[in-house]
């Protein structure tokens, strides 16, 4: 990850400890590490500096004459409250440090400390540091974007697209087509057109082209005068002249009859129309957009579609791919969601399981957002807790791993039962523990075994976690070899937190 590393490089720590061999150490040992690092010795000094320039994190002793540990790291929460403070403290003290977490410090650490440990740590909350501001970033253009393109969500670059679409499309009057999936938000790309044209403040007329057989959706669309048909005693007018100057939106154009088409060809281009039973033609003034998740190309093909009316709808044509094309729109959209869903349910403040999450990730929602958004509301609905975890997903949502039971094949000398049986329950468990993603928990519900008879193989068998990807900065303690300031050897570092899923350790939940 190019950008973190060049984050942690100028990244800035503001180090404030009376101790001026801790100063010394830190300062030596971070800014080898790259970061800019700024050295006081008092509470209060620490305070003057943290006012007059921003930093990413500081490291403060708990311990100090004057304004201690933590009054300093409340008074910088107050200045900066997304500031990490890490705590550094003597052993003996640890029930402060635990105070100091409680205060909203971002870690402690116990002294003596090795170098590694207070790399990971600073590590980790420079880049957390980094993960909050970018996620408020993107929080407002979405908040600003929401409130643009009439609750469109979504921050991938296939919609960005889209909305940039929209937006260069929406001044003019041409004839919008929009296509994708059932499900992919066609109506709403619809809405956002008229609300963002010129048109906005007139009518949005939505005419559902599916289940009208052709004379009803004929009067439906341009009305009829007295006598049109048994039973039309008044004369009555149609959905285009609501839409004038304003947009008409067609839904499921394709399941527009024939002859309903001819009309509908000569509002385009003549923008004009008779009504029902009338010989007068009466002008309109209507944007039209019009949605399918047909193929129009190939229903034109077929001699279903007329190609005339096809050319004429696909002037500008705005493609909207399907949730399996961006999946990296999961999360806003299962957050939006929860939200709207936790507020119609009045159940504020859920949230959802990273292990929920990540089985949505892994489905391909044929259904797409719509699907997504029952699943949700389901969950919502169905949670007596503030958590949504794995269990409130629907059975068809998880992704059991494809089975195949190897061919077995017995050599002629014969072969140890025991040794085979053994063999395949140890790679069973590997595989299911991977496509687990290393959660054990999730692992035995696939096996259909306790969790606890799970993990007692995974230690007969001695299984150890399969790493996944390991992304080149998430072990910064592995960069250097001798960064132990005489504390003895030390064991391998830990991941940093935000590692865990990615180097699959096995997790109890
Ligand atoms: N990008 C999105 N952000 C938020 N909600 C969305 C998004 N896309 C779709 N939805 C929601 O999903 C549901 C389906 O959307 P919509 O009706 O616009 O889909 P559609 O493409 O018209 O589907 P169909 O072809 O079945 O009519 C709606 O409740 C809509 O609010
Ligand atoms: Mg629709």
């Amino acid at each position: 990850m190019a950008g973190s590393v060049r984050t942690r490089r100028s990244a800035s720590v503001l180090v404030i400890d009376d101790e001026e061999i801790m100063r010394e150490i830190l300062e030596a040992l971070l800014s080898r590490e790259g970061y800019q690092v700024r050295l006081v010795s008092s509470g209060e000094e620490g305070l003057e500096l943290a006012r007059s320039m921003p930093f990413d994190a500081a490291i403060v002793d708990v311990m100090m004459p004057g304004l201690d540990g933590i009054a300093t790291l409340q008074e910088l929460r107050k200045l900066d409250d997304d500031l990490p403070v890490l705590m550094i403290t003597a052993f003996a003290s640890v029930e402060t440090a635990i105070t100091a977490m409680k205060l909203g410090a971002f870690d402690y650490i116990t002294k003596p400390f090795k170098n590694d440990e207070v790399l990971i740590v600073v590590h980790n909350a420079v880049e957390r540091r980094q993960l909050v501001a970018e996620n408020t970033a993107l929080k407002q253009t979405l908040q600003a974007q929401y409130r643009r393109f009439s609750g469109i969500i979504g921050g991938s670059a296939r919609m960005k697209q889209v909305f940039d679409l929209i937006i260069q499309a929406a001044p003019s009057r041409s004839t919008i087509l929009v296509t994708g999936e059932s499900g992919t938000g066609k109506e709403l790309v619809a809405r956002a057109i008229h609300s963002n044209s010129p048109r906005a403040e007139r009518a949005f007329v939505t005419v559902n082209s599916g289940n009208l057989p052709s004379d009803l959706l004929e009067s439906t669309l341009f009305g009829h005068v007295k006598g049109a048909f048994t039973g039309a005693i008044n004369p009555k007018k149609g959905l285009c002249d609501l839409a004038d100057k304003g947009s008409i939106f067609f839904d499921e154009i394709g399941n527009i009859p024939p002859e309903t088409q001819a009309k509908l060809l000569r509002v385009m281009q003549e923008r004009e129309f008779m009504r029902l039973g009338g010989m007068e033609t009466i002008k309109v003034d209507a944007r039209i957009v019009a949605a399918t998740n047909f193929d129009l190309r190939r229903m034109t093909e077929e001699g279903r579609f007329r190609e005339d009316l096809y050319y004429r709808l696909n002037v500008i044509s705005i493609e909207l791919p399907s949730l399996r094309e961006r999946k990296s729109d999961i999360p806003i959209l299962a957050q939006h969601f929860l939200h709207k869903y936790g507020e119609e349910n009045a159940k504020p403040d859920l949230e959802l399981a990273p292990e929920a999450l990540d089985l949505m990730m892994e489905y391909d929602w044929p259904g797409n957002v719509r699907e997504l958004e029952n699943v949700i509301e389901r969950a919502v609905v169905l949670t007596t807790g503030p958590r949504i975890g794995t269990d409130l997903v629907p059975d068809h949502v998880r992704k059991t791993p494809q089975f195949q039971i190897p061919e077995v094949i017995v050599p002629p000398e014969g072969i140890s039962f025991k040794e085979v049986i053994t063999d395949f329950e140890k790679r069973l468990i590997e595989s299911t523990l991977e496509a687990a993603g290393g959660v054990q928990k999730r692992a035995a519900e696939l096996l259909h075994i306790k969790p606890t008879t799970l993990n007692e193989m995974i230690k007969r068998y001695d299984i150890r976690p399969r790493r996944r990807r390991a992304p080149a900065d998430a072990e910064p303690g592995g960069t250097e070899s001798d960064n132990n300031n005489g504390h003895g050897a030390q064991p391998a570092a830990p991941p940093p937190a935000g590692a865990r899923r990615l180097s699959a350790g096995f997790g109890e939940e």
